[in-house]
């Protein structure tokens, strides 16, 4: 079993490039599904749920290769239109395929992603997006079956802002003939930096980052590139990585303004923070405790990202006085405190609401991530605590960060990964 083990109580010091984003990268590889061609995607992320997405491309038959940080998709020839339960199962967002492959071949076949660590995870936004482009959608127990022989031009309401939902219908929207308006859409960064991309490959995408998106479809599409963005959750990490140590840190390679939600409440907890033009700098004086924050609540972009929950928590745990967290948009996203309790965090649970009261340190212990987002905030957590902590369940945390360990080490901590019998 391998184990990242953290000594924690040290300050943090040090600049780090943050990695090309999760949740960017992964529509984007669905995307160059749509083209003819070769796509480019510069600053890609070495992450598991990367290889699980250029597994699945292989298999509908495009080639692809690593150019350094570079990832390139060859998509000129499909041979298949169904992914495997074995794929499907790898990554929880391979739904996202569904939209480009009915896009480009008029048929679908892929199981459910089903249910993941967050809890349920519904598809039925993307689902209807779908028939309302013209899609056929039978969906029985073993998956779904998907026809179109053409897609057309569609009027999409989306009763909640779903990033996927939105990714989806903009992936199939590009390859039908006409107009299609999505309303209600999603307004993350990642949704703005799709369109560019798409655009990239000739598409007609407008309204990205605003809640209308308009595609004029039916293009033929040819190979696009871009530089992945900088992942804004992977720098929120490591910001509440040095709310908890103390230190200065500065994180290059993100726009801070993706980041302003959480830079807010680095602030008002008593963190020095200093935007520029290519990242964020923060001070925290190890001296000085941290200050509890009123309430901090989840919900779609601008506001406070789910994904950056747990992380703060995890610094918060240490402030002086009580924090209330409320998890809007994923059910099952408290598991990490469990692991921060058997740390010496003090928090209480009801439902959607979190309340953690400050205790003056944290202390190592043997925890386990139960998921992607919960597995770094233990790392922020073993980042402040007394002694040297071992973090198990490392899986999840390859999903999203390419080099924990590494950047950890490289902002002044001691971090690293060892193999356990
Ligand atoms: C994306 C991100 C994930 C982030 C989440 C919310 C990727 C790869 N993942 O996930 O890291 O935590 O946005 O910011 O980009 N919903 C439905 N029906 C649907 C789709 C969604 O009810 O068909 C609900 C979900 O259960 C959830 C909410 O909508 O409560 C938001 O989910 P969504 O925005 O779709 O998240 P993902 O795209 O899965």
């Amino acid at each position: 079993m391998e184990l990242l083990c953290i000594e924690g109580g040290r300050p943090l010091s040090g600049s780090v490039k943050i990695q090309g984003a999760k949740n960017s990268v992964l529509p984007l590889l669905a995307a160059t599904l749509l083209g003819r061609g070769v796509s480019v995607l510069k600053n890609c992320p070495r992450l598991t749920d990367v290889d699980a997405s250029l597994a699945i491309l292989e298999h509908l038959g495009c080639e692809t290769g690593w150019d350094g940080d570079a990832v390139w998709v060859d998509a000129t020839s499909l041979t298949a239109c169904a992914i495997p339960d074995a794929l499907m199962r790898a990554m929880r967002s391979s739904v996202i395929f569904l939209g480009p492959i009915l896009g480009r071949l008029g048929q679908a076949v892929m199981s459910y992603p089903g249910g993941c660590e967050l809890g349920p995870r519904p598809i039925d936004l993307h689902l209807d997006a779908l028939r309302t482009l013209g899609a056929d959608i039978q969906e029985g127990a073993e998956g779904l079956r998907c026809r179109a022989r053409t897609l057309r031009q569609g009027d999409i309401h989306l009763p909640l802002p779903s990033v996927g939902a939105t990714e989806n219908a903009m992936l199939a929207a590009v390859a039908a003939p006409g107009v299609t308006v999505i309303r209600g859409a999603a307004q993350e960064p990642e949704i703005v930096e799709l369109q560019t991309f798409l655009r990239s490959m000739g598409a007609q995408v407008r309204g990205a980052g605003t809640s209308t998106v308009v595609i004029q479809g039916g293009q033929a599409l040819h190979g696009g590139e871009i530089a992945v963005m900088g992942d804004r959750i992977v720098c929120a990490t490591y910001l509440c990585g040095c709310a908890a140590a103390g230190g200065e840190v500065e994180l290059t390679g993100v726009d801070p303004r993706h980041l302003s939600t959480v830079t807010a409440l680095l602030a008002q907890s008593g963190c020095d923070v200093r935007s520029g033009p290519d990242g964020v700098r923060m001070r925290r004086d190890p001296g000085r405790p941290l200050q509890a924050v009123a309430r901090v609540h989840t919900a779609p972009y601008p506001g406070f990202p789910t994904d950056a929950q747990a992380p703060l928590m995890a610094a918060l745990c240490t402030a002086q006085g009580t924090s209330v967290f409320v998890e809007n948009m994923f059910a099952s996203r408290y598991r990490h405190i469990d692991e921060l309790i058997r740390m010496g965090a003090h928090i209480r649970t009801e439902g959607r609401v979190a309340v953690v009261t400050g205790v003056e340190r944290l202390h190592a212990a043997q925890v386990e991530a139960h998921d992607l987002r919960g597995g770094a905030a233990l790392a922020v957590a073993a980042l402040g605590a007394e002694g040297e902590s071992a973090i198990a369940g490392l899986h999840h945390i390859r999903r999203g960060y390419a080099k924990l360990d590494e950047d950890l080490t490289a902002l002044g901590a001691r971090a690293n990964i060892l193999e356990k019998k």
